[in-house]
C-alpha cells in the first residue's frame, strides 16, 4: 500500500504556548490536524473558564487565514479551582477537560496539585457532569527514580482515585510504560490513554548514547525498549482506548541546549509522516485511522471529522525543516533518526 485516505486527524494533547511562539508553531499543527486538546500550562496557567476563553481567542487570532482548526480548551487544576466555574465552562461548550499536574512534575507545573484531597470537590463534580480528567501520571517524590515515576503513580495515586470515583472519566496522558498500557487494558471503564509520536520511536538510549541529546528529553522521560514495544503494540492494536496525543512541546533551542534544558519534543511538523512509518513497520497501516482520527473523538464524545487527508508514500525521502523559526526563537523539529517516506498530500 502506498496511498491511504483517512478522516482528518486530531491531536489529543498539544502545547501551543502563547505570543510569538504560538504564532510561529500553530501552523505546524493546523496544517494536518482538525482539532487539538490544548494544554493549559502557560505562565501563568489557564485556570478559570475566563482564562480559557481568552486563550482560545488568542489561538484563533494566531491561526493562518486558510486553516480551519478547533482548539479544545482545558483548565489547569489547582487547589483553588472552583467546581462551579468548571461546570459553567463545561456546560457552555468551552471546556473539554481538566488537567491534573502533580506539582513539580514537569514544565510550568508548580501551581499543580500537592494534596489530592483538596481537589476532591472538583473531581466529584466532574464525575457527576461527565467531564474528563487528563492526568500527567507521574509522582514527584524525590525518592522515586524518574524512570519509575509512572508505574508508582498508577499504584499509589491513579488506582486509589479510580476506586474512590469510579464515575470519573480519566485520560492517562502520554503513557510511556508497559505498566501503563497494561493498566489501561485491564480497566473495565472510564480509562483511556494517549500515546505520543516520539515515545513510539525512541527509547531512553536516544537521550544518552553517544552524548547527551537534549532534543530527545521530554517528560515523562522515554523508557527502556520493552516499554516502547508495548506502546507500539497498543497504538497499532486498534483498541479504542488508545489514541494520539503528540505532546508536541516547543521550546526555543537555547532553552533546550543548555546546562539545565527544558523537557519537550517538538513533533507537530512531521508527526503524520512518523506515525505512518511506525504503523507500516508494524504491518498496521489499516489501524492508523483509528489511532489518529476515530478513537479520540469517541472517548471525548465528539463527532469524527468529516474532512479526509491522504497520505502517500514517496520513492525518495520527504524532507522537513530542521528548525521552525519563530518570533520567540528557533525550535528544533523532532528527528526520528530514520528517513521518512510518507507525507500528507
Ligand atoms: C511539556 C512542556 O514543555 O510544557 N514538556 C514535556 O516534556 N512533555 C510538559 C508536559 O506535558 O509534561
Ligand atoms: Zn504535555
Amino acid at each position: 500500500m502506498n496511498r491511504l485516505t483517512i478522516r482528518k486527524p486530531d491531536d489529543w494533547h498539544l502545547h501551543l504556548r502563547d505570543g510569538d511562539m504560538l504564532k510561529g508553531i500553530l501552523p505546524e499543527t493546523s496544517r494536518h490536524f482538525a482539532r487539538a486538546i490544548i494544554m493549559p500550562n502557560l505562565v501563568p496557567p489557564v485556570v478559570t473558564s475566563a482564562d480559557a476563553s481568552a486563550y482560545r481567542e488568542r489561538i484563533m487570532a494566531a491561526l493562518p487565514a486558510d486553516d480551519r482548526f478547533e482548539p479544545l480548551m482545558t483548565l489547569y487544576l489547582t487547589e483553588g479551582t472552583d467546581p462551579d466555574d468548571v461546570e459553567k465552562g463545561y456546560k457552555s461548550g468551552l471546556v473539554k477537560a481538566v488537567k491534573l499536574y502533580p506539582a513539580g512534575a514537569t514544565t510550568n507545573s508548580h501551581s499543580g496539585v500537592r494534596d489530592l484531597e483538596k481537589v476532591m470537590p472538583v473531581l466529584e463534580r466532574m464525575a457527576k457532569i461527565g467531564l474528563p480528567l487528563c492526568v500527567h501520571g507521574e509522582v514527584t517524590t524525590p525518592e522515586v527514580d524518574i524512570f519509575d515515576r509512572e508505574a508508582v503513580f498508577i499504584e499509589t495515586v491513579l488506582d486509589p482515585l479510580r476506586k474512590r470515583l469510579p464515575d470519573l472519566k480519566i485520560t492517562m496522558e502520554h503513557v510511556t510504560t508497559e505498566d501503563g498500557v497494561n493498566y489501561i487494558r485491564a480497566a473495565e471503564r472510564n480509562l483511556a490513554g494517549s500515546i505520543t509520536t516520539h515515545h513510539l520511536i525512541i527509547n531512553r538510549n536516544a537521550i544518552l548514547v553517544g552524548g547527551i541529546r537534549p532534543h530527545y528529553y521530554c517528560l515523562p522521560v522515554a523508557k527502556r525498549e520493552k516499554h516502547r514495544l508495548a506502546l507500539r503494540a497498543a497504538a497499532t492494536s486498534g483498541d479504542a482506548r488508545f489514541f494520539l496525543g503528540t505532546d508536541s512541546a516547543p521550546h526555543a533551542d537555547p532553552a533546550k541546549e543548555c546546562g539545565c534544558g527544558c523537557a519537550g519534543c517538538f513533533t507537530a511538523t512531521n508527526t503524520m509522516s512518523c506515525l505512518a512509518h511506525v504503523f507500516e513497520d508494524k504491518g498496521a497501516l489499516d489501524k492508523l485511522e483509528a489511532f489518529v482520527s476515530l478513537n479520540g473523538p469517541a472517548w471525548y464524545g465528539l463527532p469524527v471529522n468529516e474532512e479526509t487527508v491522504t497520505l502517500s508514500k514517496e520513492a525518495q525521502p520527504v524532507s522537513y525543516p530542521e528548525k521552525i523559526e519563530t518570533g520567540a526563537g528557533p525550535v528544533t523539529v523532532f528527528d526520528p533518526m530514520f528517513p521518512l517516506f510518507w507525507r500528507v498530500e
